[in-house]
């Protein structure tokens, strides 16, 4: 049984195929034709966090495909009372496959181990696979195809979504340069930054020109923690957490200053909620460059190839 957790376990073929099959997915609903490959079938969707485009890129997702998605959040379900593993295999007999939002990766590989159905990790601490092949996707677009997607630079901290986009663009024959001072402690996997090294030409250096030289893409996400703050304004306890984060990762800022002089021709990417101000500038999201929106768009056509490759129903067109 195949299941899509930390990108680790695919090949490069595998990753070709579901990229491939979301440009056809995508080109037949912008033509207007319908297709029910997913009659009768239910998607999983299990959050223990909260989220806006996870959600409804899913729930739509399944709905164009045929499907139905029933959407659980765990604070209105039982999983606080019993035994995780029992509460899971319980969850995985009333569907097809499972999306699970998880708070510890551990448990979505818990929940695959199972092998009762497919098993998609929705964002962990550790991965966001869903994340990078929808912006993989994105970018092949914005390149006018794959081969011409030669260099991604992540700026910012170094945590889940980076984790994923790194392997997928390794394992893609995409240059990846990180220019992060601090990698987040709860997201690191030795096992997928020697993969990723492995198969592909992955650079870390905190020189930002030498990051952005040459880049096509240039992508960003959180590195200030939402918790800190209370009716906008840092909470006294998180003061010098929040100070401290301000200093180390703002020359890392993903803005219209730092594009226009390094990578004029590089496209803007955020996998959002943008921290408008934080790790991304307003003039950079509204930036001619910026491609925020058509990422978030695209998670959901790369997610109805997802579902389908993993039911393998690999051509419903
Ligand atoms: N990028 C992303 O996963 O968005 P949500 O947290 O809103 O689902």
């Amino acid at each position: 049984m195949k299941h899509l957790i930390s990108l680790k376990e695919q090949t490069k073929e595998d990753l070709l195929e579901i990229l491939d099959l979301a440009k056809k997915v995508k080109a037949t609903y912008k033509a207007g034709e319908t297709m029910e490959p997913l009659k009768n079938k239910t998607l999983l969707m299990l959050f223990q966090k909260s989220s806006t485009r996870t959600r409804l890129s899913f729930e739509a997702g399944i709905t164009e495909l045929g499907g139905h998605a029933i959407f659980l959040d765990s604070r209105a379900t039982q999983f606080s009372l019993t035994d995780f593993g029992d509460e899971i295999k319980a969850v995985m007999r009333f569907g097809d496959i499972l999306m699970f939002r998880a708070m510890k990766a551990a448990d979505v590989e818990k929940a695959a181990g199972f092998n009762q159905i497919p098993v998609i990790d929705g964002c962990s601490e550790k991965y966001h696979p869903c994340q990078a092949l929808g912006d993989i996707l994105t970018m092949s677009e914005h390149a006018n195809g794959l081969e011409n997607v030669k260099k991604i630079t992540w700026l910012g901290i170094e945590n889940n979504v980076s984790n994923t986009l790194t392997l997928a663009g390794a394992k893609l024959g995409i240059e990846v340069t990180i220019a992060a001072p601090e990698a987040n402690p709860a997201s690191v996997d030795a096992e997928l930054n020697a993969q990723a090294s492995a198969v592909g030409k992955v650079t870390r250096t905190l020189n930002l020109a030498e990051a952005l030289a040459g880049a096509n893409f240039i992508h960003t996400d959180t590195w200030m923690d939402m918790e800190f703050f209370s009716d906008g304004k840092v909470k006294p306890q998180f003061e010098a957490e929040y100070e401290r984060r301000k200093r180390v990762f703002t020359p890392f800022q993903l803005n219209a200053g730092l594009i226009n002089t390094h990578a004029p021709q590089a496209k803007i990417m955020h996998c959002m909620p943008c921290h408008v101000g934080y790790e991304i500038s307003r003039d950079a999201i509204d930036h001619p460059n910026s491609i925020i929106f058509d990422q978030a768009e695209n998670r959901k056509h790369i997610q109805k190839a997802i579902i389908l490759w993993l039911l393998g129903i690999p051509s419903p067109l």
